[in-house]
Order: structure tokens, then sequence, then C-alpha cells
């Protein structure tokens, strides 16, 4: 009897969970006709580590959290590439904590991390970038992210203008590089420094990445990919990743001459 009961109360409460998501999506389309919502039923949204950390950078419900459990998968496919890692573009440190998280449980390299902002925010724009952003913005000070970053040893802060303090890694090795600038100048100078000194199996992250308020940095990444065996994997809530070694089929494959 009981067993029963908890059974219809079950169906009832997930039948209510389906008319709450159809009424959001009856909602959603009527203030913004293009959005594409996406299944709730996501083991990831209720783990409860993931969400701690999301809170810790105060993101629990943020735009960003698709991307940064992403990150997080990605990491896992270098544990065994070689090589230091970097990240362009460090804001407070949310994705380089993630980083030095899985350098720190890694038990086959002991990985040192480095970090180059200019901690005055984003460079000038060029005529690439479009309009959404401008000079300085996503400043955030050097301090702030050492200390979001206090409980990992193994970091390089290398502060400055991209590509300025690119020199001090010159004889690095990497296994993972996460470019983050927004912009197509320091996406582009990013790409050319580190695309060689990726090992074999490393992955390239360029959060930017297919976002239309971010033209120039997905410019910059194809263009510099013209040529190359490799291309970018474009993920579905933005950002896009190639693995160093892997060819890959360009962007267009042609679906439409199946339709
Ligand atoms: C979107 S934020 C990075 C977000 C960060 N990766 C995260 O996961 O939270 C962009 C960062 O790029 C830095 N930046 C932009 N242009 C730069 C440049 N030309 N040189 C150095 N840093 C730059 C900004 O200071 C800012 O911290």
């Amino acid at each position: 009897m009981t067993k029963k009961f908890l059974k219809f109360l079950r169906n009832s409460l997930s039948r209510r969970e389906d008319r709450k998501l159809n009424a959001l999506k009856t909602f959603g389309h009527w203030l913004f006709p293009n959005y594409r919502f996406s299944w709730p039923q996501l083991d990831w949204w209720d783990d409860p580590e993931f969400n701690e950390y999301l809170r810790k950078f105060e993101e629990p419900d943020g735009f960003n959290t698709h991307r940064k459990w992403m990150l997080l998968q990605l990491l896992r496919l270098t544990s065994c590439v070689p090589g230091d890692t970097a990240e362009c573009g460090v804001f407070r440190g949310a994705s380089s904590w993630l980083i030095c998280a899985a350098n720190r449980s890694n038990k086959n390299y002991a990985r040192v991390h480095h970090l180059f902002d200019s901690f005055e925010g984003l460079s000038e724009p060029s005529v690439l970038d479009g309009a959404h952003w401008a000079k300085g913005n996503l400043a955030v000070g050097e301090d702030l992210v050492r200390r979001n970053l206090e409980n990992f040893g193994n970091i390089q802060v290398h502060k400055g203008w991209i590509p300025e303090r690119f020199a001090n890694c010159e004889n690095i090795r990497f296994s993972f590089v996460h470019i983050d600038v927004d912009l197509y100048e320091p996406t582009r100078d990013s790409i050319e420094f580190f695309y060689d000194r990726i090992n074999q199996g490393g992955i390239l992250l360029c959060d930017d990445y297919g976002f239309t308020t971010c033209p120039g940095a997905t410019k910059a990444i194809d263009e510099f990919l013209e040529g190359k065996p490799e291309k970018m994997v474009a993920l579905d809530a933005g950002s896009g990743f190639l693995i160093k070694g892997i060819s890959t089929a360009t962007k267009d494959i042609g679906i439409g001459q199946y339709l």
C-alpha cells in the first residue's frame, strides 16, 4: 500500500516537472523565440562538489556552468599527456582553479600552471571584434586571483599584455592550454605561441569559440588552423577544442546536400 502510494506520488511529481518545463518553454518562446531549452535531467546539475565549486565562484545558476563542466571533462582526456598547463585570460581564476585541481590530482606528472593576464581587463578591440566588448572590460586584480588559487602551489603568474610575457615559457611543453581573451589579436597571438608547444594528445580549448559576441576570437582560431590537420570541435554550449595530432574534418561537412 505504502509502496503504491509512493510510486503514485513520484509519478505525479515527475509529471508536474514535465508540466513546469513545458510552461517554461512556452513562456520562454514567447519572450525569446529562438531560445533552445535543453533537458534538465542531467546528473552533473546535482553533483555536490561541482556545485560547491560553482558557488565558490558565484556561478551556481550562471551562464557558464556548461562550459565549466566541459572543461573539467576535457582535462581528464589529457591526464596521461606530459606537459604544463596554461590559461590566457584568467579573470577571477574560475577556470584556472579547475585546471589546478586536475593538476593536483594527477598522479602521472607534477605540472606547473601558467596564468597570463593583463589584470587590467581586455585590450583594445579591433574592427574584427564587433561591438560587444570595450577596452578594460573584465578587469580583476592579481591579488584576488592569487587568493582564489591559494590552495594550489604549482602556479606561475605572468602579468602583462599578451603576447609580452610568452617569452617566459619559450622552452616549456604543454598538455592543456585554455585561451579565453575574447578578442581577435590576443587569441591569434596565443594560438600562434602555444600550438607548436602542445604535446601530441594535448588539448587547446578556446572558451570564446563560436560565440557571436566574440567573432574575432573564432576568426583568429580558424585562420590559424587553415592548412593544419586539426580543426576546432565546437561545443553546443559555446567554446571549442582541438586535440593535438588528431586530424579533424572541416566545419562544413555539407549536411545540406542530404536534406
Ligand atoms: C573572459 S575573461 C577570462 C575568464 C576566465 N578564463 C574564467 O574562466 O573565468 C577575459 C580575460 O582576458 C584578459 N585579457 C583580455 N585581453 C588581454 C590581453 N590582450 N592581454 C592580457 N590579458 C587580456 C582580461 O583581463 C580578462 O581577465
